[in-house]
């Protein structure tokens, strides 16, 4: 028997899919809203499959860094003075001086777990951590759609599921690790959003180790385990010439500005396909440029001593994977030459990638009532309202995903501050005061 909600149950004016950076970001925002305007408290809940928090665990590499100014926190681009600021986790800590004399903008990428961590910890009362949302069904009154009972199911005991009701939804469900088509991950063969937890389960130290993709992840991922293991040999294999520099300069970094997110969702599709073309490389398929030097001065080194053990194979593509007894073998064929030759490797990890979860798998019974644009993707405001059909008062929302509307930053750290704050906003701008109920509790 489905669950149903229950009467006496509160009813949410926000309730949030997932409890990541962006949904930590809007938990600030409404925080912010609620003790500067009391007077039109939101009241909000979050839902996260994870049984505790964590961001992108598998790559809290110890020496990996940001790829964005800590400036970019979950609150000081919309708020300096917010008391979620990076900067008011490090005086907490008791390290703003320390970080002062650094003379960084980019943290340490377990610096900033640690600082999204405790930002987290200060909303425990509003997250059930490990409780997935399965399905989201509309909800009538007076023949439109007031409200959205959310279905979440307990990821240790899937017979228990709980249905909350809410006026606005927001999906940020995030990343989705992508795999080539065919390769199925085994023992041996990982994707880069593992690799952490799975080198912690080896037992012995590797012999050789293979890394797929030309990406931050994978150049770091290379760089790690040559690094840790002394005496693996490590090879790299991807298709294009060598290591790209991720461009980070000025100007183009503008591309991730708000003001960009307004140009970008205004602008006509053959401009929109243009920001990709030209900006594609300040995010996609790219490198620190110091990690590349820092790779190709191990490079050398090994060549000058004759003792070569990091292997770059450019312009190469893995056309089969086989596990044998133990290992992996994979068919690799020299993109110039067309010539195939095998490599026998203990390791294979894949840094192939991400795409972003489809809202649509959340949402289940209310997936119907959104609507797509010609290329079957969910229309979307500027606001980041997902549009739906007229009987719909209800708001959805998502966080990320939102590339083909808002443009590059959609799913990365840039703009998530100021989403955060023109979401609340569109809420508290849209509700119909007074034609359903709000609800009495606040956080
Ligand atoms: P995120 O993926 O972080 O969180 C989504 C959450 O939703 C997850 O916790 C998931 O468990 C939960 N969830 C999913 N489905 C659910 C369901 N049905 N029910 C309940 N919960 C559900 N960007 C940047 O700007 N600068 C950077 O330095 C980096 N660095 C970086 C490193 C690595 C290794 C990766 C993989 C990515 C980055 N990124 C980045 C990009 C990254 O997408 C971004 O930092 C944030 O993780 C985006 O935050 P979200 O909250 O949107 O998604």
């Amino acid at each position: 028997m489905q669950p149903e909600f229950r009467d006496d149950g509160p009813i949410f004016d926000i309730l949030g899919v997932g409890f990541g950076p962006s949904n930590l970001s809007l938990a600030a925002a409404i925080d912010e809203h609620n003790s500067t305007v009391p007077s039109t408290p939101l009241r909000a809940v979050f839902v996260e499959r994870k049984r505790s928090f964590g961001w992108h665990e598998g790559m809290l590499l110890d020496q990996a860094t940001m790829q964005v100014s800590f400036l970019k926190d979950l609150a000081a681009m919309r708020n300096p003075r917010s008391r979620f600021t990076f900067l008011t986790y490090l005086h907490e800590r008791g390290r703003l001086v320390d970080f002062v004399n650094h003379k960084t903008l980019f943290p340490l990428r377990i610096e900033f777990h640690d600082y999204l961590e405790w930002v987290a910890g200060q909303f425990t009362d509003l997250v059930h951590y490990g409780d997935e949302v399965v399905d989201v069904r509309p909800v009538e009154a007076d023949g439109k759609i007031a409200w959205l009972d959310v279905v979440s199911r307990d990821v240790d005991d899937p017979t228990v599921e709980v249905v909350r009701r809410t006026r606005n939804l927001v999906i940020a469900s995030g990343l989705v690790p992508f795999l080539p088509p065919g390769v199925e991950r085994t023992d041996r063969i990982w994707h880069s959003s593992e690799f952490l937890d799975r080198a912690a389960e080896l037992n012995a130290a590797p012999a050789t180790c293979t890394v797929i993709g030309a990406g931050q992840s994978a150049a770091e991922i290379a760089g790690y385990l040559h690094e840790k293991f002394p005496q693996a040999h490590v090879h790299a294999v991807f298709s294009r010439y060598g290591y790209s520099p991720a461009d980070d300069s000025p100007f183009a970094n503008r591309v991730f500005d708000p003001a960009a997110v307004d140009e970008f969702f205004a602008a006509p599709a053959h401009v929109q396909q243009k920001f990709f073309q030209y900006h594609a490389n300040t995010n996609y398929s790219v490198v620190d440029l110091e990690l590349i030097q820092d790779l190709y001065a191990r490079v050398y080194r090994e060549s000058v001593r004759g003792e070569p053990r990091l292997h770059m194979h450019h312009m190469t593509e893995v056309e089969t994977a086989a596990s044998e007894t133990g290992r992996v073998r994979l068919r690799l064929k020299r993109l110039t030459s067309g010539e195939r030759v095998d490599l026998d490797t203990d390791l294979v990890i894949y840094a192939t990638g991400y795409r972003p979860m489809d809202p649509l798998g959340v949402l289940g019974s209310v997936a119907g009532l959104c609507k797509h644009d010609a290329s079957g993707r969910l229309r979307v405001q500027r606001d980041h309202q997902v549009v739906t059909e007229g009987s719909v008062e209800c708001g959805i929302y998502v966080q990320g995903g939102t590339e083909h509307t808002h443009g590059l930053s959609s799913s990365l750290l840039s703009t998530t501050a100021v989403r955060a704050g023109e979401i609340v906003r569109s809420i508290l701008d849209r509700e119909p005061r007074g034609t359903t109920p709000r609800c009495s509790n606040t956080l």
